[in-house]
């Protein structure tokens, strides 16, 4: 079938589409998940502190899976995307934003694949990479860095999804999709918060975080998430294994 034609899918007939396929909702993940995934984003990030009134750059915002929720909550002129693809972004506005909202929040985009946060001037309050540093070269994850360090507000937080699969560093130079890109810290899929403050520039919630209050509690927060979010694949791999054995047993005795 060709790529485009998937676009003008509904969100219910896109949910069987497999991750990367040409819809707005596919093509950022698995498309079952999107309502999920918005809603861990918010979640996560009013969790860290966000309010209103704070600056937030979504790194990859995709088709606004976490900015449909962002854009609204957020005052005008607060939130920032970076995404490399538009016709993501459009799609994400034409079905799930509203040309409305555009105009009375205003959100900024900028459509480039190097990372260059600190073009749009702003000091963000937070920043956001979901499903990013989980596709990148090492290349790209320290340029993300550096030009996130830039860009941070003195008491800003910066928090990025990571993939762990265990046992290799991805070595290679560029952006790997719909596969993962390893990091390794012993997680499966784990959260890492970064923060200015601190004996380094960028602190986390395994290195310098102990002691200071903010920190130990981003450190309480990532760790029930990370731990939360290792249950959950778990649990999916069980069903599965289940899903399988009960067709198993269908096949011997097709009355069950
Ligand atoms: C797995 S999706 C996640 C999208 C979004 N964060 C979400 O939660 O739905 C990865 C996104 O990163 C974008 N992307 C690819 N290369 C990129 C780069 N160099 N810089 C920023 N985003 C990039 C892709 O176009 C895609 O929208």
């Amino acid at each position: 079938m060709d790529e485009s034609d998937h676009r003008t899918s509904t969100p219910e007939q896109a949910r069987e589409l497999p991750p990367g396929a040409r819809h707005y909702r596919a093509y950022v993940g698995n498309p079952a998940s999107y309502d999920t995934t918005s809603v861990a984003q918010f979640t996560l990030m009013t969790a860290l502190g966000l309010r209103e009134g704070h600056t937030l750059l979504d790194i990859g915002c995709g088709s606004l899976c976490g900015g449909r929720l962002f854009i609204p909550y957020l005052l005008a002129d607060r939130y920032f995307g970076i995404e490399p693809e538009v016709w993501l972004v459009e799609d994400g506005i034409t079905h799930e934003v509203g040309r409305d909202l555009q105009r009375m929040k205003r959100p900024v985009f900028r459509h480039v694949s190097d990372f260059s946060a600190a073009a749009f001037g702003v000091p963000f309050d937070f920043v956001l990479a979901q499903s990013i540093l989980t596709h990148v070269s090492r290349t790209q994850l320290e340029r993300c860095l550096e030009q996130v360090s830039q860009s941070l507000a003195p008491e800003g937080l910066f928090a990025a999804s990571f993939y762990d699969d265990g046992e290799t560093m991805y070595e290679g130079d560029a952006w790997v999709y719909p596969k993962f890109a390893s990091y390794s810290v012993g997680y499966d899929h784990y959260w890492m918060v970064f923060a200015r403050e601190g004996q380094a520039e960028r602190v986390s919630w395994l290195g310098a975080a102990a002691g200071h209050p903010r920190m130990v509690r981003m450190l309480e927060l990532t760790r029930q998430l990370n731990d939360a979010n290792r249950e959950h694949g778990m649990t999916r791999r069980r069903l599965e294994d289940a899903e399988l054995e009960l067709a198993a047993l269908r096949q011997d005795k097709p009355e069950l």
